[in-house]
């Protein structure tokens, strides 16, 4: 329990580190959340700043997910508590304790938690979120699209039970994180990707 514990507390520190928030500041490019959706994310960085650094963000963010997991195998605890060390990466990356509690919307970091724990259920996820940007270029689309399909082939793959449980709590945040975007995706004033400004 204690390993446990530890391992938790130290991938919420390490979602914690706000990728897309410093490299806008190294970039003097001042607050990434100030901007554009106001979100502390890749795609907020795309807009706002560019590919390159976007791409960067999306790895970083994406990194500290895998990291979590792996500090919590380091640690060598159970199944259900490296679940909960990469969801504590998450609400790390969402609600970080160095900025203000005021993060992103956890999906980069989501896809690093579940591609070493859940690889075919984030690449058939995966899949069908990039396919939805593609054909619409909303991100927040593609977003939800991943994280409402994660436990539906988390159980199809036969992933441990708790993997199935833990993975709710992980839509629940990504569609509580997406609020915004859902109202703007239901009026049509949703921003699209790869057209001009906002
Ligand atoms: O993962 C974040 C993405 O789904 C939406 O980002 O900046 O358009 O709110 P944004």
């Amino acid at each position: 329990i204690v390993k446990s514990v530890l391992a938790v507390l130290v991938s919420y520190l390490l979602g914690s580190f706000s990728f897309s928030y410093w490299l806008a500041r190294i970039l003097k490019r001042g607050d990434i959340r100030q901007q554009g959706s106001g979100n502390a994310g890749a795609t907020n960085m795309l807009r706002v700043v560019g590919k390159g650094p976007a791409a960067a963000v999306f790895v970083l963010d994406a990194l500290k997910g895998m990291a979590a997991v792996g500090v919590a195998a380091l640690l060598g605890v159970g199944p259900a508590a490296t679940m909960m060390s990469g969801v504590a990466a998450i609400i790390g990356h969402n609600w970080p304790i160095f900025l203000g509690f005021r993060g992103g919307k956890g999906i980069a970091t989501t896809i690093g938690v579940m591609v070493p724990l859940a690889f075919l259920a984030a690449l058939v996820s995966g899949v069908a979120a990039i396919l939805a940007i593609i054909i619409s270029r909303y991100v927040s689309l593609g977003s939800l699209i991943f994280a409402a399909a994660l436990p539906v082939m988390i159980a199809v793959f036969d992933y441990p039970t708790p993997y199935i449980y833990i993975s709710l709590l992980v839509t629940l945040m990504a569609f509580m994180r997406h609020a915004a975007n859902i109202k703007r995706l239901m009026k049509g004033t949703e921003s699209k990707i790869g057209t001009a400004k906002k």
